[in-house]
């Protein structure tokens, strides 16, 4: 059988990062309570001039890059934080990169989770046309209220990749355990630049609906739990991923070993919260990080289970394969680059930024902030308007 799955990936994040010792600090704060009880250090606060746009196609433009347009036919853009209640924020992007108009655009949403259903699609896609390519976008920026006890779980990020047969980082395997349930953990209501969140209950939800995706993956026949040699959860926090995998040891009865996490932590530790992007950003993670076998094979041959969830609440866990030579396509220098770039901003400057979201109205031009190729230039006529300069 042709396998299909991920062939290349890439990590974008925001032109500004604030330090949680510093949030920590001006709550009055133990910082211990963000940096050990989180497992966060930092945070990616967006620039006036950039969203989910602009960083989605910083992402996904050094795909493009390294392996060509040929055979992309399907851009699918997953977020939950939408900048048009109609367009699709893929169709920005889709200009941006220059893609063209034979490649169709649209926009997947149910909250942290559809990146992974912009993948299984892809699969999908895949199987029928195998010449295709099917370029995934994920790419959000999480905003609670200030002074809320979700401010310190922020973040914005974006990670592009690339889905074909013969993928060269990790073959997806067919089995899915999947579970939706209604439930209001975690919602933004529209018109609203902020999350509504019932901290707690997010919490409970994340682990019933990891221990019911489990049951029925499980029940369909996927891997055995001693076969799954690294697992990637979405990591709201990094610490949510701890209490994921004790919740996945008591449920299964298998001694699952925590440090065989910590690699995946490495870039959302420095990010925060990215929606969508996150557990494919622990995967980045993984990819370039994890030692696994030593430095000469890493991770070859593993098998990885990934646990995706979206509050609301819907969730998937599944398996991947990763690849033979898979290193040959990884450069870890990019992701630290990304985040090394960032410009270090002070609590007051955040909080006028987080103040100033959602202000705009009627025609504006946004002041020129960020260095990377592509911005967000303002609103002309309600329209978003996006510039790419280099
Ligand atoms: P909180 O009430 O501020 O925190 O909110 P806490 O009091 O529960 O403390 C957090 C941890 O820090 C605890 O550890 C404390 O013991 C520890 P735990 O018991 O959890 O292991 N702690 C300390 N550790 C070391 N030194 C200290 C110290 N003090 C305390 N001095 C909460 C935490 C996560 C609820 C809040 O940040 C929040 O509401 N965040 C947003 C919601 C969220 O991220 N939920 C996660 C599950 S839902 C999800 O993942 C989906 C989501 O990504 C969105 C989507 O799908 O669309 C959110």
């Amino acid at each position: 059988m042709t396998e299909i799955g991920i062939h290349d990936i890439q990590l974008a994040t925001a032109h500004h990062v604030l330090d949680l010792g510093d949030l920590a600090e001006h709550a009055g704060i133990d910082p211990n309570k963000y940096r050990i009880g989180l497992g966060q250090d930092e945070m990616s606060v967006a620039a006036p001039d950039e969203d989910i746009v602009t960083m989605a196609a910083e992402a996904a433009a050094p795909i493009l890059e390294r392996n060509g347009t040929g055979g992309i036919r399907t851009l699918l853009f997953a977020t939950e934080t939408g900048v048009d209640q109609s367009k699709s924020a893929g169709v920005f992007v889709h200009r941006l990169l220059g893609l063209s108009p034979t490649v169709r655009v649209v926009e997947l949403k149910q909250a942290c989770y559809s990146a992974t259903a912009a993948l299984q699609m892809a699969a999908g896609m895949i199987a029928r046309n195998p010449d295709e390519r099917v370029l995934v976008i994920a790419s959000d920026i999480a905003r609670y209220e200030l002074d809320s006890s979700g401010e310190p779980t922020q973040g914005a990020g974006a990670v592009a990749f690339l889905v074909s047969t013969d993928p060269a980082l990790v073959a997806i395997e067919p089995v899915s355990g999947v579970s939706t349930t209604d439930v209001d953990d975690f919602w933004r209501p529209n018109g609203s630049t902020t999350a509504v969140v019932d901290g707690a209950l997010s919490v409970t939800a994340y682990l019933d609906a990891l221990h019911q995706a489990w049951s029925d993956f499980a029940a369909r026949g996927g891997a055995p739990i001693g076969e799954i040699e690294r697992f990637l959860y979405h990591q709201p926090f990094t610490k949510m991923a701890r209490k994921g995998h004790r919740h996945l040891a008591k449920v299964t009865g298998a001694p699952l070993d925590e440090s065989t996490l910590e690699s995946s932590f490495a870039y959302n530790r420095r990010i925060g919260n990215t929606y969508t992007a996150s557990i494919y950003g622990a995967l980045a993670a993984l990819l370039d990080l994890d030692e696994g076998r030593g430095a000469a094979r890493g991770l070859e041959g593993a098998r990885l289970g990934f646990f995706s969830y979206g509050s609301g609440a819907v969730s998937e866990l599944f398996t991947g394969i990763v690849q033979p030579g898979y290193r040959a396509t990884l450069d870890p220098a990019r992701a630290a680059a990304a985040m090394d770039a960032r410009t270090r901003i002070d609590v007051a400057t955040y909080r006028s930024l987080h103040a100033a979201i959602g202000t705009d109205d009627g025609d504006v031009e946004t002041p020129r902030v960020t260095t990377g190729p592509f911005r967000f230039a303002g609103l002309r006529g309600r329209a978003r308007q996006y510039e790419r300069t280099a």
